[in-house]
């Protein structure tokens, strides 16, 4: 069986270092790996829109922000496809019917959803768009045979979701679609990179984002006023390493070889973080540290994003392309959804000869 590895993400903002470290640069990695036989970077458009279908202009202008930040990182379209949702209306269709695969008390049940639906107060009044996307979601992953999604943990129960749609699929019809499997981050710092002022998680509606596109001063700027330990008064107070901001960070992106470079007082991280829980080590040591490890992991990404803005012409044809070949595909496994469920009356000459025979013996 091939290889297939499908994600997306939705453009409702430009990319930040959370997605990064939680899937980007891992898909970068599996693109590269030689291990796959295709790839597909998909913009999710449509389900963007189950919860801004009242501002189309914000999905529409970040639609380019989102394929800047992808390529910008190294995902390469002469080795993965990179395509827009909306442009794929097969992609519809399996939605419509993989509906009826699920239970509303099912859809209920997914904790993504369920948290999601909390923080946008749509409690009172769920539009039905928003409460089916997970199977929307299946359409996505399905249509392409993906076997392979690499995503964050928050994305866990919609690919649980998929699985068993694709199971009741496969059992009722026919063996057409592929379960898939998750890729989780393998950096459990990477799983869920916290904002700057140390919130959960980073989102642009806390204001507390680095941004794959923040120049290098505002990524400094940001860096050096993180939080961290609000216990570490004095620099030689004992400070904290659980929950503090920079830590966090030196977990994700710090490696050896930085300590050689910026700091080669310490031999390694655990080393660093001996010290600053000791007391001893200054915030603006650590965080002027974070700054150089960041600023190397950021500068090929910036240069390569200003090379892909002086041709943005080009990148929307490379989405176009991109989607073009990405509905080949998923016209294909739709014909097999329909031969499978039945509905492809005439394409099927046995069934017409049946119903001439049936009529003609009458
Ligand atoms: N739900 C994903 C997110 O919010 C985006 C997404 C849509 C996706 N379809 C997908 C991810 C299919 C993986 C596979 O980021």
């Amino acid at each position: 069986m091939e290889k297939i590895i499908l994600t997306g993400d939705r453009p409702t903002g430009k990319l930040h270092v959370g997605h990064y470290a939680g899937s980007l640069k891992r898909r970068v990695e599996l693109q590269n790996s030689g291990e796959y036989d295709k790839t597909y970077i998909m913009i999710a458009d449509a389900q963007a829109l189950t919860d801004n279908f009242d501002n189309p202009e914000k999905i529409r202008q970040n639609i380019i922000e989102v394929a800047l930040d992808y390529l910008s990182c190294g995902i390469d379209p002469s080795k993965s496809t990179i395509f827009v949702q909306s442009q794929i209306p097969e992609l519809t269709e399996l939605t419509f019917f993989y509906s009826n695969l699920v239970t509303v008390s099912r859809l209920q049940r997914n904790p993504t959803v369920k948290s999601e639906i909390k923080m946008r107060n749509f409690e009172a009044s769920i539009p039905v768009g928003f409460f089916t996307y997970p199977i929307s979601q299946a359409a996505d992953i399905t249509a392409f045979k993906a076997t392979t999604i690499p995503v964050g943990e928050d994305q866990l129960p919609m690919i649980e979701q998929t699985r068993e749609i694709v199971r009741k699929f496969n059992s009722i019809y026919d063996e057409v679609l592929v379960e898939p499997d998750v890729i989780l981050p393998n950096n459990k710092a990477c799983m869920r990179l916290p904002g700057i002022d140390g919130k959960q998680k980073m989102s642009k509606s806390l204001g507390n984002c680095i941004y794959l596109s923040d120049t290098e001063k505002d990524v400094k700027q940001k860096i050096m006023s993180m939080y961290t330990d609000p216990t570490h008064i004095q620099v030689s107070d004992p400070g904290h390493i659980e929950g503090n901001t920079v830590f966090t960070y030196l977990d994700a992106f710090s490696k050896k070889e930085h300590f050689e470079e910026y700091l080669s007082d310490y031999n390694n991280l655990d080393e660093l973080k001996e010290h600053y829980q000791k007391g001893g080590l200054g915030d603006v040591k650590i965080k002027k540290f974070l700054n150089n490890v960041m600023q190397e992991e950021l500068a090929p990404i910036r240069k390569k994003r200003a090379e892909f803005e002086k041709d943005i012409p080009g990148v929307y044809e490379i989405l176009k392309n991109g989607s073009e070949r990405a509905r080949e595909t998923a016209a294909q496994t739709m014909a097999e959804v329909k031969n499978a469920m039945k509905i492809n009356y005439f394409e099927d000459e046995e069934l017409i000869k049946n119903q001439s025979t049936k009529y003609s013996e009458k």
